[in-house]
Order: C-alpha cells, then structure tokens, then sequence
C-alpha cells in the first residue's frame, strides 16, 4: 500500500477530486480535513456544512454523494462514515496504520515528506539579537529557544531558512563604552570576559561622567568621532563588537545554535538615506519637530504618535535601520518570509515598521513578503515578578546554564552515582541544558511563566527529564532484547496492529503531521511540546499493557516497530525543539 507523510492532505485532494467527479463546484469546495477527535476518527472534513448550505443543498445528501464518488484505493485504506449534520469521518485501517509506520522509518523519511509543507520557500529569521558590549541574561533565552526551534521545524518542513543575528552594535551607548575604554581598560579583566568588562566599563565611564561636565563631553565627542567615521573611533568600536561577538558565539555554541550572519543594525547605517529619500518621495514621511515621522491615519493610535525614522539630530534610529534591513532581506536574501522573534514590548515599533513597509513597499513596486512578529511574555520568580537574583539584578545567561548543568548533575549523581564522573556530566549537559530548554517551549510563547528548578528538572510531568527518560526507556528495550532499532529486520513481517493499546499508539504516531502543520502555521512550538508528551504517556500506556518480545513473529515485529517509531518521532520531536537526546542515562 502506498500512502504519504501527510494523510490529511491527501484526504483534501481525494474530497477536492470526488467533488468533480459528482458534478459539485469543486472549485468553491473547501473540504477543510482536520484532526478529529479520536472517539470519531482520525480525519474529519469540516466543509460539506458551509459548502451545501450556501447552495441551500441538504448537507447529509452532498456528504452521501461525495463519499460514494471516493474511489476505491481510498476506501480500502480508511473506514469511511457520516456523522451529524454532514460531517465525514475517516479512521485510518490497522493495515494502512502499518504501511504509514513501515513507510516513515527515518528521520530523513519524515522530513522528505513534511518538505510539502514549505517547499523551497526562503525564510529569514531574526532571533537573539542582543546588544552588543553587554551580557546576556535570563531574558534572552526565550528569543534564542524560541528562535532556533522555529528555524528547525521551517527548514524540516521544507524551507530554506537564513539565521540572522540582528545585533544591537550602535548607537549612543557606544560613546561612554569607547570613553570608558581608553580610560579605565582592565586588561586581565577584558581577557577574561569581554562582555563583563564592557558592562562595567559602560557604568564607570557613566559614573564619571555624571560627576565631571568635562568628562561628559569628552564622551560625547567619542561618539560624534564614531559617528563622522573617524578611523581610530571606527576601530575601536569594531575591535568591542568584534569581541562581543565572539564572546555571544561561546554561548550560542553551548546551545547549539549556529547564525548564518551577524547584520546588526551598524550594518544598515549607509542605506539609510535612500529609505529617507523614497518615504518621502512617497508621501509617507513628513517633517515634525525636526524628525522625520511616519503618520498612520487608520489606525488609532498611530495617527497621533508617529513611527520616528530621523530623530531631530539627523541620527538614524532602530526604525530607519530596520527599515533598511526589510528592504534588504527581500532583495538580498530574496526572502519570502521574514520572522522576528522579540518580547511584547516591541510590538507598537513592529506592528509601525510593517504598516510603512506594506505602504512604502507598495509605492516602490517592491515584492511584498510575509511578516510575522513572533513575540513572547515574561520569565518570571515565584513572586510573580520578572525574575532576579537575590541583589536585585537579572540573572545572566551564562550563570543559568551553568546552575541548570550543576543540578542536573546532583540529580543525575544522586540516581546513578556508580557512572562515571564523565558519563555523568554529559548527561547533566542534556537534561539541564535541555530543561530549561523544554521549560519554555512548552508553554505557549505568548505566556508569562514562572521559573522553578524543582519543576523544570522533574522527572514526571511535561518535563525534559520526563521526555528525555522515555527516549532512553525505549532504547533500553532494544539494547536488552539485543536489537538495534534502526535496523529493520526486528520489524519486518509486523502483521496488522489489534490490541486496543496498539492501535491507540500507531494512531497517536500518525497524528505527527498534523503538529507538525499546526506548530508551523502558528509558530507555536508547545504545539509539539504537547504532542511528545502525550506520545510518551500514549506509549507508556502500551508498554504497560503488553509485552513486546513474544515468540509469536510478526505480533513481536509489529510491536517493536511501534516501539522504534515512538523512539524516532520522540528523537525527532525534541531535536526539533532543539533538545540534545541520549541512549542511556
Ligand atoms: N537588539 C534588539 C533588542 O535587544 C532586538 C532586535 C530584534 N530585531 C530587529 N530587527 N529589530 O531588543
């Protein structure tokens, strides 16, 4: 039996045809096949009801008549039936169940087969995009998970996806941090941690200057130097970001996330004029108080409070160069989608930056892509606020990761002190790393959620550890039964799932596609977070019920083809979200 990766789309295909066949307007038939719920089915379409009833048809006799024009390949593969009003219900056959399951084996299976889904479209993806010269705290781990798990799930789905890391590398900070450089440079210190000694730097050049009017505009001119492209000032700056970036890249590293390029906003300063230029040309872009604005007169706020572009100094702003970086995208990159991927706060400056990208790109006849703001809510401590050490300051990157590998590490000592130290420490690098990893995306990104160790690095729940077990549980039933799971001689002559446990988990597998839509669609990755967890309850279940290595051949081979795809859709889900799977731990 031939079936492919996306059941449901097929299902729309096979609807869309059998509405030619009985003589309906196909075109005007959405048949809106979705997931059902269970007790009903696998699929259900949706869209006979709207369909029949703007034709004043009965809806029951169109669902009727476009099941009996399904053909017969079809039919063979599902069970077929109408419910209510006009729904039509399909339940994958066990023999169809086993044909997808035999036929989607590995890891590059899947992903040949959800490539339908974005085939060949060009994505950019901005995520992370701190600024420079500063550490990174507890905030930027959300832009950075959230990012590279949507990076994945695109390219697995089929497109070409561009890692951008849009820095923030200029701007007026720089004036106090090249001032606090060429005066109170510690150099043990900036061999140490760059980032750490700028931080400091930027603060002492700030205290000094606070208390000393001359030293303010010693500052100040370090700026205007950098801004006029004063080749000593211009260095300087390049040699910080130069090691900012290095610096940021250790921690990428650590969470195995690898940009294609660092265009910060520095980047796009000389191609701010001709945006100038063209807004204003346009229409779009009037003088107020000395700046040049952006006005949206439909819209009720932004008629009033406008999208600034100049400031009243002639200095470009982050608006004028993510202005300039829209452009850039679509013509370098030839990006058809751009995804943004910041915190709440920056949606007035992004829902402005895209209402004057749609009306300026139209009145340049520039090709218009898709844009989404991906945005997320706050990390917060269990007093409700967001999160902090115990002086008060936000807690860095660097040291959350560091204390997330240290508690895996006592736990992991705990369960199994006679591994050794090695052994151990690399399963506390995936199951801390991955923790707070999971913790995040397992909750809807437009949420706040409250940061606690003990629940992230619990073993049950919708935990990493919970999902990281169930992986190496799996594992462990080959191992003892002495098989390797990829290989397919332990499943070949599986016959036909039956035991209601089977069948509940074979039907969980072929849910995948689906997620994956969803998860896409809305670039929520807790869409899969979910759909693991209850794969590896759903599995639980059945290994709890019946007992895989039996003598009799193929119920044996049927059952450890159920247990190596829940091992390669769990593998395959959780390095989707980015998290680092092990065989054992
Ligand atoms: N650097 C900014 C920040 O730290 C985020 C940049 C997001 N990307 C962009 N194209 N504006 O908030």
């Amino acid at each position: 039996m031939h079936v492919t990766f996306n059941l449901a789309a097929d299902l729309d295909a096979a609807l869309k045809a059998a509405a030619t066949t009985a003589g309906l307007e196909a075109d005007a038939f959405n048949p809106e096949v979705r997931p059902a719920d269970p007790r009903h089915g696998d699929f259900q379409a949706n869209g006979v009801l709207g369909y029949a009833k703007a034709r004043k048809l009965n809806p029951r006799a169109t669902a009727e008549q476009l099941v009996s024009a399904l053909p017969d390949t079809l039919r063979e593969g599902y069970d077929v039936s109408i419910a209510g009003p006009g729904f039509i219900n399909f339940t994958l056959k066990p023999a169809t169940l086993l044909a997808w399951l035999q036929t989607h084996d590995t890891a590059a299976h899947l992903k040949s087969g959800a490539a339908a889904l974005y085939h060949g479209r060009r994505y950019v993806v901005d995520y992370g995009s701190p600024n420079t010269a500063k550490q990174m705290h507890v905030g930027h781990v959300r832009s950075i998970v959230i990012g590279e798990a949507i990076c994945r799930l695109l390219a697995f789905c089929g497109a070409e996806v561009t890692r951008d890391n849009h820095l923030g590398d200029w701007g007026t900070q720089f004036g106090m941090i090249l001032y606090g450089y060429r005066h109170f440079l510690d150099h043990a210190a900036l061999a140490r941690d760059p980032l750490e000694e700028f931080e400091r730097l930027y603060k002492v050049a700030n205290a000094a200057c606070k208390a000393d009017p001359a030293k303010l505009e010693q500052a100040r001119l370090e700026l205007v130097r950098l801004q006029q492209g004063d080749a000593d000032a211009v260095a300087l700056w390049q040699q910080v970001n130069q090691l900012s970036i290095d610096s940021l890249k250790a921690i990428y590293d650590r969470l195995g996330v690898t940009y294609d390029f660092f265009l910060g906003e520095s980047f796009y300063r000389d191609r701010v004029a001709a945006i100038y230029h063209e807004l204003t040309e346009a229409g779009l872009a009037v003088e107020s108080q000395g700046a040049l604005v952006v006005f949206h007169p439909e819209h009720p706020r932004f008629a009033t409070q406008p999208f600034i572009i100049r400031k009243s100094d002639g200095a470009s702003n982050y608006a004028s160069t993510d202005l300039a970086t829209m452009a850039y995208r679509v013509e370098h990159f030839s990006a058809d989608g751009i995804i943004v991927v910041t915190d709440t706060r920056q949606n007035d400056h992004f829902e402005q930056l895209w209402l004057t990208t749609q009306k300026w790109f139209s009145a340049t006849n520039r090709r218009l892509p898709e844009f989404q703001h991906v945005t997320f809510g706050t990390i917060l401590g269990e007093d409700g606020k967001a999160i902090k050490t115990r002086s008060g300051d936000p807690i860095k990157l660097q040291d959350l990761l560091d204390e997330a590998e240290e508690r895996a590490f006592a736990l992991v000592t705990e369960k199994s002190p006679d591994l050794p130290e090695a052994d151990r420490r690399d399963i506390a690098n995936a199951v801390g790393l991955g923790a707070v990893r999971y913790a995040d995306l397992s909750q809807n990104r437009s949420s706040d959620y409250v940061f606690n160790w003990d629940k992230i690095l619990s073993f049950d729940g919708n935990t990493a550890p919970y999902l990281l077990y169930a992986v190496t549980r799996v594992h462990s039933i080959f191992r003892k039964a002495g098989l390797d799971p990829k290989d397919s001689a332990a499943t070949a002559g599986a016959n036909a799932f039956e035991s209601e446990h089977e069948l509940a988990l074979s039907r969980k597998l072929a849910g995948l596609p689906a997620v994956l839509n969803t998860t896409t669609a809305q670039l929520r990755p807790h869409f899969l977070s979910t759909y693991l967890y209850e794969l590896a309850g759903t599995f639980s279940s059945f290994y709890a019920a019946e007992k895989v290595i039996v003598d009799e051949a193929p119920v044996r081979a049927r059952r450890l083809l159920l247990c190596a795809r829940t091992l390669l859709f769990l593998e395959t889900g959780l390095h989707l979200l980015g998290l680092r799977t092990l065989a054992r731990m």
